[in-house]
């Protein structure tokens, strides 16, 4: 069976916890799909949906893997149903991800009208606690980046901050 998976998710910015995430994925499926959530309920996010989208293309070019990365908005369960596909990927971190992952997997299922398989991949060891929010959190404060961010989006980052249209 052709496996087409969708990794979801915000991306403010993609992380080296994502990217893991979609390296290990890319041998496990024939085709990954990462899909970014357009703004929603005005919830702030520091980059735009193309600009995320942008700095995900531009780290994948880097690393050298192919993927496709698509905007959505509205439920994921009709994204997933517009792509075809039959896997959705998450990366399941601390103990303090299950909670909300259980949820979101119950009801995605109760409303999917499509036959889909959440597989969850657990993070990185080294990645177990990062977010993009404390990754913002360290770079409006000056710490450094190297271990969380590919140097791209390093640059994406700092170029942000120095614009000073991060939210701040
Ligand atoms: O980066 P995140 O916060 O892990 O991404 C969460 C995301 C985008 C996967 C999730 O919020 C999502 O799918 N939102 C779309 C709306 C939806 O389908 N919500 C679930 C209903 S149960």
């Amino acid at each position: 069976m052709y496996k087409k998976a969708i990794y979801p998710g915000s991306f403010d910015p993609i992380t080296k916890g994502h990217l893991d995430i979609i390296k290990r994925s890319s041998k496990l499926f024939d085709k990954i799909v990462i899909a970014v959530l357009v703004n929603y309920n005005k919830k702030n996010t520091w980059f735009t949906v193309e600009e995320r989208i942008k700095i995900i293309q531009e780290t994948l070019l880097i690393e050298n893997i192919e993927a496709e990365v698509v905007a959505f908005s509205g439920l994921l369960v009709d994204f997933i149903e517009e792509q075809e596909a039959n896997i959705l990927i998450r990366g399941l971190r601390a103990v303090s991800d299950y909670e909300y992952e259980l949820q979101f997997t119950l009801f995605n299922s109760e409303l999917a009208k499509t036959n889909f398989e959440t597989i969850f991949l657990t993070a990185n060891r080294k990645y177990l606690y990062l977010s993009s929010s404390i990754v913002k959190e360290i770079a409006i404060n000056n710490g450094e980046l190297t271990n969380f961010l590919t140097d791209n989006t390093i640059k994406w980052v700092e170029e942000k901050i120095k614009r000073g249209n991060n939210g701040n």
